[in-house]
């Protein structure tokens, strides 16, 4: 199986839009998916005009899943979100954030091989980054599971703002130190 990586482009914002109009990826990425919703939240990243990246994320060639990846001072909101839950946090640590895009994908096992093929690739992309952290709303226990399957461990557990206003504020933080060689 092969994983690869590319920024997302306008093409792709269809089959977003799509992805996010799933009532199970909805129920986590809270976010609008009309044709005019999925411009102004993407479009910006599209055009290079986000500091963060929204990728495709490719299996053996075929769209999968996004993932939006940061490095943590590019959002000082994030940064000061992580850095309530765990104290100081490395400038060049790098977040993720990240869907599975089919039903059918999800829940088979695929998304923490997902998980961990997108931490390599940035370990790789991103040389001075010495570990990934994801903040995941503690409710999300498929979301958190599959990075602790991907070789994530939880490094602290506390309050932030949840996507959706239905879950309660508690995220736990996971995150994968660079191993020697990565
Ligand atoms: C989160 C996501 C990437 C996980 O990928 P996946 O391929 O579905 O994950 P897996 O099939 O490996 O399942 C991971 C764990 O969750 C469990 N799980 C699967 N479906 C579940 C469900 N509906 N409810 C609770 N746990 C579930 C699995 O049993 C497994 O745990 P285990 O190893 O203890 O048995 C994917 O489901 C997804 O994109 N979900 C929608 C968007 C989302 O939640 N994004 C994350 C935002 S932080």
């Amino acid at each position: 199986m092969t994983w690869e990586l590319r920024r997302l482009t306008r093409a792709d914002l269809p089959l977003l839009a799509c992805w996010l109009a799933d009532p199970d990826v909805h129920r986590w990425w809270f976010h609008a998916f009309t044709p005019e919703a999925v411009e102004r939240d993407f479009g910006p990243g599209v055009d290079g005009l986000e500091p963060g990246e929204d990728l495709l994320v490719l299996q053996d060639g075929r769209p999968f899943g996004l993932v939006q990846r940061a490095v943590v001072t590019d959002y000082p909101e994030d940064l000061a979100a992580f850095e309530r839950i765990l104290g100081p946090v490395h400038p060049a640590a790098v977040t993720l954030d990240y869907l599975v895009g089919s039903a059918e994908d999800r829940g088979r096992g695929l998304g923490p091989q997902m998980l961990d093929a997108v931490t390599r690739l940035t370990f790789t992309e991103r040389p001075d980054a010495p570990y990934v952290l994801v903040a995941v709303v503690a409710a999300n226990r498929r979301s958190w599971r599959a990075l602790e399957k991907a070789g994530f461990r939880i490094v602290g557990s506390g309050d932030a703002e949840p996507d959706n206003p239905v879950d309660l504020p508690l995220h736990h933080v996971l995150r994968r130190d660079r191993l020697p060689g990565e």
